[in-house]
């Protein structure tokens, strides 16, 4: 990031930035008492670490910028007006800068509850983009004497969004004087996430500081909130800020003029940071100049750590929380998840439906003989280590580097996940074409793929779960990201366990996934050689966008030449659609491309690996090692009574326990290049119409 960002967060000389609250102020605020009455501690962050990573952080940013830029959220501008009688306090603007809606529905929500308080109008509320589009300026806000809220996220590295660049731009302007906002009044929110560590919430602290630098007078302490408790800090903050206005206790402003006609207000007006009480005003965010030995003193015993609002329960019981919010479980909801318990989740795949109605199967279908009407998908963990560019979920799941909620029973949630998709397939009767033994089939469920979304390994149960799903002869499937090793080791034996590659080297992967772990380079290597010595039936996934990962086949190469899988999946990616998605269809490649990277990668693996199947329709192909080819022909399906055999036994068993023969149509040609690209032949295929095709988990 800039200069001035990089002044204004490392301090000098090694010093520290110090934030410090008064605990003893915001308790009566937050509701929240402090029980546990254990010694508060005061934040220091680590100025020099900050200033290096978000150097590193606005490289990387120019890279991915113009991609993500595709991503960002316009929304409409709102202004909320008081009626005809009212006289509002002042003339508020709710900005927001962030990229996936999180900025933008927190300025929605603060926009209509300023409103309803009665003392503000007009209230508007817009994205910084569209402000600078608008032609509007700080400047000119300044000079209305309106008040500005900024509620603004951070990004990769620690860099603003690239639909907060204007502003960034304004801001880090040097030749700005220290009046330049004289007459502004402000208040900031900042959105981020803890795991980013020294990067959390890094532009937030950024526009708070330089927004008062720059002569703004700040009405209110600024607001925080970690998306891993998505919407809590910012709630916390906007009940406080809320609470400010109330006090106001009056609606008409004696001697105002209307603020509708974009008054400066009059004599008698009451301005919104004079209603900040004594009290509030001492919640102070210290810049590092202005801190002495006297107040880090003071912060020992008396204050609290301002990145440590609203984190606990109402009551400071300190417990765990549920991962699932309400507003994400509707959100997830509304997307045709069913959500099971607190943390899992299980949706109908479009392949499960498709065979109901002899329709034709998933891909695992062809390469392992899966029955996709039988298979539920399903994650024990909606959150994830990663935020990969192409996740369907559009970065709605929570991230974390490590399970910090409360653990669901796995019997529950198997129980619970088998009882949802039962009630899912029920809906499908009657639906024209659904074959009827099939659809009494499917009450049976026979599979489980744990690739919905998230990282399932790290749910603290999964050997548990894994092997409940066996009791009941449900196989799994499952697929990790690659970035915790540990985790893969103690895993017990699974159907097939996966891995996803998704790009061949550090700076790609980085780019791509997009991973919380600073060290994620290690993982992701210390995981594949993990997953070479587990023994048991491995899977490379690949997933292909083009443009961003189909190039540098050495280093994929290389990365088999680890881990030794079974099997290398490569796939193209799946469009995920959306207004303005980062994977567009552009990205996707065709099959001949996959095609054409599959010998490649073959050729460069000497005699170990060749093409078994494809799957035409879903974009994918299958090279499997050699050993999977038995006197000519092809092993890759499972035998799944035998697995389940094999695991009610106990007893050691390798991969070649449970081989099953690969029938003549899934084999990679075996119908000729004419054929129906590994679509099995007792099935009907209905024809792509430009529709988007959903590929397969
Ligand atoms: C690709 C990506 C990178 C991120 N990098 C950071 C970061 O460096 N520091 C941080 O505090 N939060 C980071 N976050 C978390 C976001 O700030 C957080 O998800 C925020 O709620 C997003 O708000 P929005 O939905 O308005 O964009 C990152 C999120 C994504 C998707
Ligand atoms: S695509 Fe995945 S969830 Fe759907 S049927 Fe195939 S394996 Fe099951």
């Amino acid at each position: 990031m800039g200069s001035v960002l990089s002044s204004l967060l490392s301090g000098v000389d090694g010093s520290v930035v110090v934030i410090t609250v008064l605990l003893a102020v915001l308790a009566p605020l937050l509701l929240r008492s402090n029980k546990g009455g254990k010694k508060e501690e005061t934040k220091k962050i680590d100025a020099n670490q900050t200033q290096d990573e978000a150097k590193e952080g606005a490289k990387d940013y120019r890279r991915t910028a113009a991609k993500e830029r595709t991503q960002q959220v316009r929304r409409e501008s709102k202004v909320f007006k008081l009626d005809s009688n009212g006289e509002g306090l002042d003339e508020v603007y709710i900005l927001h800068g962030g990229m996936s809606g999180n900025c933008a529905d927190f300025a929605e929500e603060l926009g209509k509850n300023i409103h309803a308080t009665g003392k503000v109008s007009p209230t508007t509320v817009l994205s910084l983009e569209q402000f600078y589009e608008d032609g509007m300026t700080m400047k000119s806000l300044a000079r209305k004497n309106a008040v500005c809220i900024l509620i603004v996220a951070t990004y990769t590295g620690g860099t603003p969004p690239p639909t907060a660049q204007a502003f960034f731009d304004y801001l880090e302007d040097s030749t700005h004087t220290k009046t330049e906002l004289a007459g502004l009044r402000f208040a900031v929110v900042g959105l981020g996430h803890k795991d980013y560590a020294t990067n959390y919430n890094v532009f937030g602290r950024y526009v708070d500081k330089r927004m008062a630098m720059l002569g703004a007078k700040r009405v209110y302490t600024r607001g925080e909130d970690d998306e891993a408790q998505l919407g809590e800090g910012f709630r916390v903050w906007q009940k406080a800020f809320l609470s400010m206005l109330e006090r106001a206790g009056f609606k008409k402003v004696a001697g105002a003029k209307s603020a509708n006609a974009g008054s400066n207000g009059g004599s008698g007006r009451v301005k919104i940071g004079e209603l900040q009480t004594e009290e509030e005003k001492k919640v102070v965010i210290e810049d590092p100049e202005e801190s002495d030995d006297e107040s880090a003193e003071e912060s020992d015993d008396d204050l609290d750590d301002l990145e440590d609002l609203g984190l606990e329960g109402e009551d400071g019981s300190g417990e765990a929380k549920e991962m699932v919010t309400e507003s994400l479980r509707k959100n997830l909801t509304k997307q045709g998840y069913k959500i099971i318990g607190s943390h899992s989740g299980v949706k109908l795949c479009r392949w499960t439906k498709a065979m109901l109605r002899g329709r034709g199967g998933c891909y695992k279908h062809t390469f392992y003989g899966i029955s996709s009407f039988q298979c539920m998908e399903m994650t024990p963990s909606l959150a994830c280590a990663n935020k990969c560019v192409f996740c369907w979920r559009h970065h709605k799941n929570p991230v974390g580097r490590e399970w910090r909620w409360k653990a669901d029973d796995p019997k529950m949630l198997i129980d619970g996940a088998i009882e949802q998709h039962r009630g899912m397939m029920k809906q499908m009767k009657g639906v024209p074409g659904v074959k009827k033994d099939r659809y009494e089939e499917s009450m049976n469920v026979k599979h489980c793929a744990l690739s919905l979304v998230g990282e399932p390994i790290i749910y603290p149960h999964i050997n548990e779960f894994v092997g409940y799903l066996h009791e009941k002869n449900i196989s799994s499937f499952l697929v990790t990201n690659a970035q915790f090793p540990e985790l893969i080791t103690a895993l017990p034996p699974v159907t097939q366990l996966y891995v996803s590659i998704d790009a061949s080297n550090e700076e790609d992967l980085k780019r791509i996934d997009r991973p919380l772990f600073t060290d994620f380079w290690q993982r992701f290597l210390d995981s594949i050689e993990a997953l070479g010595k587990t023994g048991q039936r491995t899977v490379f996934r690949l997933t292909l966008v083009k443009g961003w990962n189909m190039d540098e086949l050495d280093g994929y190469a290389a990365l088999v030449k680890h881990g030794n899988p079974c099997m290398i999946e490569v796939k193209g990616v799946t469009y995920c659609g959306g207004k303005k998605p980062v994977i567009g269809m552009k990205e996707v490649p065709w099959h001949d491309e996959v095609i054409r990277f599959c010998s490649e990668l073959a050729k460069l693996l000497g005699d170990e690996y060749e093409i078994a199947s494809e799957h035409a329709h879903s974009c994918c192909v299958l090279l499997a090692r050699k050993d999977f080819k038995i006197n000519g022909e092809w092993y890759t399906w499972i035998d799944f009574d035998k697995f389940a055999q094999l695991e009610r036994e106990g007893k050691p068993f390798d991969t070649s326990d449970y081989l099953a023969k690969t029938p003549y149509w899934a084999v990679y040609r075996g119908l000729g290049v004419d054929g129906d690209g590994g679509f099995d032949p007792a099935e009907v295929h209905m024809k792509r119409d430009g529709s988007i095709v959903e590929s397969g988990c």
